[in-house]
């Protein structure tokens, strides 16, 4: 069988399946070719689709589709690698897979909201570290901290920055937010924090069960772990900074529980929602004395 007949037959097979196509693919072309070409080793290019596979890899493209049907596995858990902003990230089962529409953001270096070039940056809540490490990519000079609480993330962090070949400006740090962090201040805070509300939560494809609980689950609205790291951040974003962060679907919750805060929500061409920008500049008096009480049970 050839490259080209086993991403056909197996489209064929994901498309029939019902599957739900949310971790960094759109469609189950995309995971066909993905996973064909993963198990072939192969680059994805044309003179890729005639080459002929082995007995052996059209029985390990059939036991990996079945997994990804039978178990509702996402793709980059069977794989072990994902690609986000342009960049290949190595990715475990137990780390959120990387797909944040940050990543546009980053592509266009934060255009227009980000004043100057950013000297030191910080991505809190890294995971497998891809927002940080794809910056530190498109700044050469930048320095990046990449901060998680999870043990497990911050290995996979670690192994990333190797790849990426990025010990000299890339750091990474395991810390309970800002907590375990001392008295700094950085230009650039991004965050993708867990934000996900008990609601959805119990609603979510199969697929999102095998990721981390700790990576979705944002407390009964949504917004526990984003409401701590904002009340933190005017004693860590610098004037003339930038913070960018996803919250998804708790954005209108966020609005409420922070009625005076000059979020500036951006749209999003490439696809993905709640995604807003606060500058250095606005966050002034601090965050903490800004949000509403009357919502505050929950955090
Ligand atoms: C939605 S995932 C985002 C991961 C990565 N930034 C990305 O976009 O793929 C949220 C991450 O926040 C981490 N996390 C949850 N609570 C945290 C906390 N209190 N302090 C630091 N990291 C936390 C989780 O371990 C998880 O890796």
């Amino acid at each position: 069988m050839t490259v080209s007949e086993a991403i056909s037959k197996l489209a064929t097979r994901l498309s029939a399946a019902g599957l739900v196509f949310g971790h960094g693919f759109d469609s189950a072309w995309d995971e066909a070719v993905a996973l064909v070409l993963h198990v072939a080793d192969l680059p994805d290019d044309r003179k890729s689709l005639h080459m002929r596979l082995t007995a052996a890899q059209v029985r390990e493209i059939d036991a990996l589709a079945s997994r990804r049907i039978d178990e509702r596995v996402p793709l980059p858990y069977l794989t072990g690698v994902a690609v986000f902003a342009g960049h290949r990230f190595l990715i475990e089962p137990g780390v959120v897979i990387p797909r944040s529409p940050i990543g546009q953001l980053v592509k266009r270096h934060f255009s227009p909201w980000l004043q100057r070039p950013p000297g030191r940056a910080i991505d809190v809540c890294c995971g497998s570290g891809c927002i940080g490490i794809a910056m530190a990519l498109e700044f050469p000079r930048l320095h990046v901290d990449l901060v998680d609480v999870d043990p497990l993330a911050v290995a996979v962090a670690e192994r990333n920055v190797d790849m990426h070949n990025l010990r000299d400006r890339v750091r990474v740090i395991r810390s309970d937010l800002f907590d375990g962090i001392d008295a700094q201040r950085w230009d650039l805070i991004v965050s993708n924090p867990p934000y996900v509300d008990h609601t959805d939560l119990g609603s979510l494809p199969p697929e999102y069960g095998h990721e981390p609980a700790l990576g979705l689950d944002g407390g009964g609205l949504g917004v526990s772990v984003i409401s701590r790291l904002l009340d933190g951040l005017p004693a860590r974003l610098l004037p003339g900074g930038l913070f960018v962060c996803e919250v998804g679907a708790s954005a209108p919750a966020l609005m409420r529980h922070y009625p005076n805060l000059p979020f500036i929500w951006l749209d999003l061409p490439e696809g993905g929602e709640g995604v807003f920008v606060l500058t250095g500049d606005s966050l002034q008096p601090p965050s903490a004395a800004q949000h509403s009480t009357e919502s505050s049970s929950e955090p």
